[in-house]
């Protein structure tokens, strides 16, 4: 057996990731440490509560205390490094969170991490840190897509954060020698997303007959993935990864956010017989501050080297996803606390 720390397990991502390890991983025990911030729910593991190969900690990647006493008891194996503030947005009304978690978290796990390993020279140990293809820039519409060299040119607080996480990451492989693998991944949809992202923000307002909100014109782009492929995409690169590589994962999908909109509104229509109405709720809005107008994702080296290739067809997983919505609307009640209708108001109710 081996035991694994997830960090961030209780978010989108790392929810996910945890359920797809106790499925098709049955050699692998997991820690979930998760400071359980606005974006972390643990009721969604609510059915692994007594499940010997489970364990949940409620803490900080902040708390170097913890992290410890987390290492020394448990000896991990390896660690996939979710933690993190995720939503652009909100690192441009509040970046400096971003800061703290993203840098500053990454830097204490990664220390935990270096001692652990140098101390208890764990066999095939791995860090893997989980980051996103922001930390590339902005592609034109005829750009190649983004590849594992091309220079980071990151535009948002958030993306700046990561970029630094990455490039520590990166420095504890090449100064000490940890075992790093750095995955660099494109947007992500499917079930649990907190309903501040593009995807499940609209299938809300749609439920809901709320405006539906398009920044700019809409023509942006971006490259979806379905979460699961993202989940069998990092447990493979953990596997078969060389230690000091960075891997892209991708869909092959790119779509600009009008598209991904309007696609939404007729498949909810069609589900929900509300009869083709619902695209008169698409309202274009401000545009996000230095938006970034394309991602695009070349996940060659991944195919080749890794033997991952994206499974989910967007159209599929995209229904999918709706269906998910749809049946747990109690989870989706659930999380709209007032702290969600603050951002909401705060950041649309311009
Ligand atoms: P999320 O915001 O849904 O979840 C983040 C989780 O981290 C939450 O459970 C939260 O409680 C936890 N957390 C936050 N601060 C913490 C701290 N200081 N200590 C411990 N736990 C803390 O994020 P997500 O969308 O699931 O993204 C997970 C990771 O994947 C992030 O690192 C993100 O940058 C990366 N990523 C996301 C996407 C995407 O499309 N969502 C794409 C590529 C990469
Ligand atoms: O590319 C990977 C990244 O994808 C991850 O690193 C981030 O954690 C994740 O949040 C996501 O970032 P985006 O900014 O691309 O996702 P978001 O869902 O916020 O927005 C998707 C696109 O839709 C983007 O071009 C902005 C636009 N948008 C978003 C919202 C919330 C709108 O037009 N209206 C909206 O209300």
């Amino acid at each position: 057996m081996k035991t694994i720390l997830v960090t961030g397990g209780s978010g989108f991502i790392g929810t996910n990731f945890v359920k797809y390890v106790m499925t098709h991983y049955p050699q692998w025990n997991i820690l979930n440490l998760d400071a359980l911030t606005y974006a972390g729910n643990p009721e969604n593991h609510r059915e692994l509560s007594d499940d010997p190969r489970y364990t949940f900690v409620h803490g900080d990647i902040l708390d170097a205390g913890l992290l410890k006493k987390l290492f020394d008891a448990h000896r991990f194996d390896g660690v996939f490094h979710f933690a993190a503030e995720s939503h652009v947005d909100r690192s441009i009304t509040g970046p400096e969170v971003f800061l703290n978690t993203n840098i500053m978290g990454t830097f204490k796990l990664l220390e935990a991490s270096l001692s652990h390993f140098r101390k208890n020279k764990p066999a095939d140990f791995r860090f893997l840190h989980v980051s996103t293809d922001e930390v590339y820039g902005s592609l034109g519409f005829e750009d190649p897509a983004f590849r594992e060299d091309t220079p980071y040119d990151p535009s948002s607080p958030y993306s700046a954060s990561k970029a630094s996480s990455d490039h520590f990451a990166k420095a504890y492989f090449k100064t000490y020698g940890l075992p790093v693998v750095v995955t660099n991944c494109s947007n992500n949809y499917g079930p649990y997303q907190f309903p501040e992202k593009l995807i499940p923000l609209v299938i809300l307002n749609i439920l809901d007959k709320k405006p539906l909100p398009v920044y700019g014109k809409g023509e942006n782009i971006r490259d979806w993935l379905y979460v699961a492929d993202h989940c069998e995409a990092l447990a493979k690169v953990f596997e078969k990864g060389t230690a000091g590589e960075t891997y892209n994962i991708g869909g092959g999908e790119e779509k600009n956010n009008l598209e991904v909109v309007q696609t939404l509104c007729d498949l909810v229509d069609q589900k929900t017989g509300k009869n083709g109405t619902s695209r008169d709720l698409i309202t274009f809005v401000a545009d996000r501050p230095g938006h970034d107008i394309r991602y695009a994702i070349n996940s060659d080296k991944t195919r080749d080297e890794i033997g991952f290739t994206a499974r989910y067809s967007f159209e599929q997983a995209l229904s999918d996803t709706i269906d998910w919505y749809l049946e747990n609307l109690d989870w989706v009640r659930s999380i709209q606390t007032g702290e969600y209708r603050q951002w909401i108001e705060k950041q649309y109710g311009r």
